[in-house]
């Protein structure tokens, strides 16, 4: 499945998107953290969307959220999801707005509950930053923290410090900026796991069995930003407390079928051409997981060659496969090679304000072709420079 899928290959440029001189057009070449990469023919065909519909003639912009057409795109988009990820027929699916930042407060909001403080696993900036703003709803135990070596390593599951009468533990399965992956979701007894899985949804299969609920904004592997994707099981829905705002209770969003108020049309449109490419094109997530993890062995055994010159941040075991964060051992160079990569095309490589260095992001769309240039083009960088 892997050798014969189109984007293992390299895809020649749409005809509107001028390649650069590699060959790779921009968008080929787009190694951004998010919004990052997007598939070509669903942008081209989004391109298309925003002059007229096909279906309707009129633009993708200008579609009524009550239409019959955006209800028969939700609820295609909900069957694709389920279909991809064979999400079971307890779990609930919604589309809300927000961003994954809005999910750091309704979480509390609806689940945190009285008996006992929910647990929250510390792993890196984004973890940090939802313990952060939970904590302005309810108080929260930090069940392991991994700040004190800067955000290189992961818990085991049988290291988290979790009272049974916590409402549910929280985690990050990909922290973005550091590039720390869990290989596999932590095992839990008896409390509910809740998962931000905004930087890898979507890239690989997940295990419905050790989560109650996950969430994920689509700007990494799904769509545009504007849509976040919530997955929980219904079993969840009795401990929602009365009296909260509507627009912040799951239970609005489930009643109204993700059309409450209205939805962000276009963001969705995305989206579900995103699941359509995933099934047709790429062959479903399993396929889709096969082929990041060539990506990120790509990539990983260039900067391992390059040990001398170039440090990853993350420790080994918990390298991403979406987001890989290094540096170069002599400062200088970093500045240097975010220069150069970008008068070669290469687009968005720079690490997070908040760690510096290079981040390259291998999101769903970005083709095994491209990151072999990459790696290319940063071993001759390491060649001439170091
Ligand atoms: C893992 C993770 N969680 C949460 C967020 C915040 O997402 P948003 O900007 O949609 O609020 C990000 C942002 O990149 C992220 O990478």
């Amino acid at each position: 499945m892997l050798w014969t899928s189109p984007i293992f290959w390299h895809n020649p440029p749409m005809p509107s998107m001028p390649p650069c001189a590699t060959g790779f057009s921009a968008n080929q070449l787009n190694f951004s953290a998010g919004p990052g990469a997007l598939p070509e023919p669903v942008l081209k065909e989004a391109q298309e969307a925003i002059w007229a519909l096909p279906e309707t003639g009129v633009s993708v912009l200008g579609m009524s959220h009550r239409s019959d057409w955006f209800k028969a795109l939700l609820e295609e988009s909900e069957r694709n999801l389920r279909e991809l990820l064979a999400i079971p027929e307890r779990y609930r699916v919604l589309f809300l707005q927000g961003g994954s930042s809005l999910q750091f407060s309704m979480i509390p909001m609806n689940f945190a509950g009285t008996a006992a403080p929910a647990a929250y696993v510390r792993s890196g900036y984004w973890s940090a930053k939802a313990i952060e703003e939970a904590g302005c709803v309810a108080p929260l135990h930090v069940a392991w923290d991994g700040s004190a070596d800067g955000y290189r390593n992961l818990p085991a599951s049988c290291a988290l410090e979790i009272d049974r009468a916590a409402p549910y533990v929280h985690y990050v399965s990909n922290e973005t900026i550091e590039g720390l992956q869990f290989a596999a979701s932590p095992f839990v007894h008896d409390v509910p796991v809740i998962a931000d899985m905004s930087s890898d949804f979507l890239s690989r299969p997940i295990d419905f069995e050790r989560h109650a609920m996950l969430y994920a904004h689509a700007q990494k592997n799904v769509g545009p930003a504007g849509v976040t994707i919530c997955v929980l099981d219904e079993a969840l829905l009795s401990r929602i407390p009365e009296g909260l705002p509507p627009m912040l209770d799951y239970r609005t969003h489930i009643r109204h079928g993700s059309n409450y108020n209205t939805p962000p049309v276009f963001g969705i449109y995305v989206l579900n051409r995103v699941t359509r490419w995933m099934r047709d094109t790429i062959g479903g997530v399993p396929a889709m997981a096969e082929l990041n993890r060539a990506k990120a062995d790509h990539l990983y055994r260039t900067l391992d060659n390059l040990d001398g010159v170039i440090a990853t941040h993350a420790a080994r075991p918990y390298r991403s496969t979406m987001n890989a964060s290094f540096r170069f051992r002599d400062e200088r160079l970093n500045a240097r090679f975010l220069e150069s990569a970008s008068s070669a095309g290469f687009v968005g490589l720079g690490g997070h304000r908040s760690l510096g260095g290079v981040r390259a992001s291998l999101y769903n769309a970005v083709s095994l072709a491209a990151v072999g240039h990459l790696s290319e083009f940063l071993t001759g960088f390491c060649t001439s420079h170091a």
